[in-house]
Order: structure tokens, then C-alpha cells, then sequence
């Protein structure tokens, strides 16, 4: 039997995205982490496991070689900053983009304008690559309400339909970066496992839409 093999993915929007790329590579997970408590998920291939974690942990685990592979958005990436990964394919899955956010009508604070962001080192880099001076303030999650009651004057968040920002009265400003989710392999891994994972890389790009 082949050495085990274990991809990390996020509950979600990134399973169920993956889900038809890892069936054209032949994997069918035995269970839905919508509903099961598990966290390591067999699947129809005996030697072939998925975790199931937070998506910013998804790079950290393949980094360290906790999983082989794993799939992650390119904002994930950017934060991480993809140490220890190999990043190879681009899934086109869970597409959206990294913008600056506010409201179009607000008047910063003149000295150092704030910006809440749960992406504080891509964040910081992509102001002092423009030479603007800010004060980033992190966050985990609802970036959208720091606007609103005076926390930050602009977010950093991704966006895709621009509903949430406008059900909060704010407006995409500034662009960064255009986002999708990367299956990202880990080094050693990739050497030693090389066939195993060529083999479901090639499988899973042959399903990737244009
Ligand atoms: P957590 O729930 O653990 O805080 P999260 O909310 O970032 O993480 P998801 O919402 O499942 O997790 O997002 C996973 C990835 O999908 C993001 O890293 C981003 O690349 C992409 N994404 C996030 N929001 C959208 C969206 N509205 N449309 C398309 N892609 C998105
Ligand atoms: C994401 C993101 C934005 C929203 C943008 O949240 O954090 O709030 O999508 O999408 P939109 O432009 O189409 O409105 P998500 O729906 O994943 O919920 P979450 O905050 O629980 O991650």
C-alpha cells in the first residue's frame, strides 16, 4: 500500500468547491463536515485522509508537512506568506477580490487614517509600497462594522457581489488584488511523495474551468 496522503481543505465554500477537483482526481470524502464532528474524514481512497480546519490554518499545516496538500485562497496566501509551500495551480474556485472599503463620503482622519482588516501584513505592505502612511488595526471577522461605529476609517476585505458592503452603507474603493482559491503542496512532500501527488495535481488542473 502507498504512503497516506493528507489534504487539508476548509469547511464551506472551499469543500464544496473542491469537492468536484478531488472527484475528477478519483477522491469522494466517506463524510460531510457540515454534519459530522470529525475532523480527519476518510475517503473512498483507504490511503487518502482530509482535514478539516479553519482556512487561515490551512497554510500553516501544509507548511509544516501536517498535511501534504491543501487548498487555500490566494488572500490566505498573501497573509501567510508561503513559506514552505509550493503553490502550483490555480483552482479558479471561490474567486472574489481584495479591495480597500469605506464609506466614499467619510473624511479620514488626516494624520494616519486607520484600516481594520483581518489582513494586517498584506494590509501594511500594500500601503508602504505606495508610501501612505496608516495605522492597521486587526481584526477576526465583521470588518464591515468598524467603519460604522468609528473603530477604523477604511477595511480591507474581500469582495465578490459588493452585498455586504452595501447592506452597511460602505463602498468598494481601492483594488489589490484579484483573489482564488491555490492548492498548495508541502515541499518535502512534493519529493517524496512526487508521483502520488502528480498524479491528483494533473487530474485536478485537467478539471479546473477555464
Ligand atoms: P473563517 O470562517 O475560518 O474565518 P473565512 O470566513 O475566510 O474563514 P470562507 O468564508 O469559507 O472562510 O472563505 C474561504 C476563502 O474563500 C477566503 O479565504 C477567500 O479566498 C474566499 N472568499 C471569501 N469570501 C468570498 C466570497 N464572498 N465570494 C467568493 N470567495 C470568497
Ligand atoms: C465574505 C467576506 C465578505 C463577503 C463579501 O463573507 O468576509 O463579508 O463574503 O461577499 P459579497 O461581496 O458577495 O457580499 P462570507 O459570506 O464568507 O461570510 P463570513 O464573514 O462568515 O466569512
Amino acid at each position: 500500500m502507498s504512503a497516506l496522503l493528507t489534504i487539508a481543505l476548509s469547511k464551506g465554500r472551499i469543500f464544496k468547491e473542491t469537492l468536484p477537483l478531488l472527484a475528477a482526481a478519483g477522491i469522494t470524502p466517506l463524510d460531510d463536515p457540515d454534519t459530522s464532528r470529525k475532523l480527519i474524514l476518510d475517503t473512498n481512497q483507504a490511503d487518502v485522509k482530509l482535514v478539516i480546519i479553519r482556512a487561515t490554518d490551512v497554510p500553516t499545516y501544509v507548511q509544516y508537512g501536517a498535511a501534504d496538500l491543501g487548498v487555500a485562497g490566494k488572500d490566505v496566501l498573501l497573509e501567510h506568506g508561503g513559506e514552505g509551500l509550493y503553490e502550483p495551480l490555480d483552482l479558479k474556485i471561490a474567486r472574489c477580490r481584495l479591495m480597500v472599503a469605506g464609506d466614499p463620503h467619510h473624511c479620514p482622519r488626516l494624520n494616519r487614517p486607520r484600516i481594520a482588516t483581518k489582513y494586517a501584513n498584506t494590509t501594511r505592505r500594500w500601503f508602504a509600497d505606495r508610501g501612505r502612511q496608516v495605522e492597521v488595526i486587526k481584526l477576526y471577522g465583521s470588518m464591515e462594522l468598524a467603519p460604522l461605529v468609528g473603530l477604523a476609517d477604511y477595511i480591507v476585505d474581500v469582495v465578490d457581489t459588493g452585498n455586504t458592503l452595501k447592506a452597511n452603507g460602505l463602498a468598494p474603493l481601492e483594488h489589490i488584488a484579484d483573489i482564488s482559491s491555490r492548492l498548495i503542496i508541502n515541499k518535502a512532500a512534493m519529493k517524496m511523495k512526487h508521483a502520488r501527488i502528480k498524479a491528483v495535481m494533473a487530474k485536478m488542473a485537467a478539471a479546473v474551468g477555464g
